[in-house]
């Protein structure tokens, strides 16, 4: 058995709790303090790609096209939106915890292949709600052609409650306001809640929720609600 090595921890903004950092050979996991399981596993992570690519499908070969990623994780969803993207398009990552964007400089970073490294990505340091603050979106009307959200285990506040901001009614409205018509809302869930669904339709977008398995074909079904602001 291959000992696993805890090599950082970060506090959570908002007293969400503590982050830990950890390797075992050469895998790496993140995960909670106090709760069982991890919140993402260097193994395991096709959903995380087919979220950027199911989210970025609409704008593959489209120049100058601008995408919000949050938050950062291990930058798998950062690396996979890269690639689905062209070479003029500019990526936003949105990280909460300063530590985690620090570890992907480290040898996290290999595991996706460094995207931070990459020029068209920038990142924001802080809560991927100010984004979609009021006074944001007016100053950016319409700014991104795909948001992609992987930041809990679904749609409820899972890293800080604070989160559960996110989901509402009004946040929800707020993304809206920042996309461009045609543009996406993609969001990662462990779980289908069809209740999501209806809420996301009720702030006008049009949706469909596509599961996604969690390794290679194999592995726990995952859920990807894809809201498409009408044109
Ligand atoms: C499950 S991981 C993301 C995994 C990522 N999709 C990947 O491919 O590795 C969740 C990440 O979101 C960050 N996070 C949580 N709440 C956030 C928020 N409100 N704003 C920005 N980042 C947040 C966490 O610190 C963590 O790095």
């Amino acid at each position: 058995m291959i000992a696993k090595i805890l090599l950082g921890t970060a506090d959570i903004p908002n007293n969400g709790g503590e982050l830990r950092l950890a390797q075992q050979g050469n895998d790496f996991s993140i995960s909670l303090k106090g709760v069982r399981g991890d919140l993402m596993n260097s193994r395991v992570h096709s959903s995380e790609l087919a979220l950027a690519e199911l989210g970025c499908a609409h704008i593959q070969g489209v120049e100058k096209s601008k995408v919000l990623v949050g938050g950062l994780g291990m930058g798998f969803t950062l690396d996979a939106a890269l690639k689905a993207t062209t070479k003029s398009s500019q990526l936003v990552v949105a990280e909460l915890v300063p530590e985690v964007v620090e570890w992907n400089k480290g040898p996290l970073g290999e595991c996706a292949g460094r995207p931070l490294d990459d020029d068209r990505v920038v990142v924001h340091l802080g809560d991927v709600a100010e984004l979609f603050k009021v006074k944001q979106v007016e100053a950016e009307q319409a700014t991104y052609d795909a948001v992609l959200l992987d930041v809990d285990n679904g749609p409820e506040g899972f890293t800080q409650a604070d989160n559960n901001y996110l989901y509402s009614i009004e946040s929800l409205q707020a993304i809206r306001q920042t996309l461009r018509p045609g543009g996406m809302l993609a969001i990662w869930s462990a779980w289908h809640d069809p209740k999501f669904t209806l809420q996301l339709k009720k702030v006008g977008f049009k949706v469909k929720a596509k599961t996604v398995r969690a390794h290679k074909g194999k592995g726990s079904r995952h859920t990807i609600y894809l809201a498409r602001h009408k044109k």
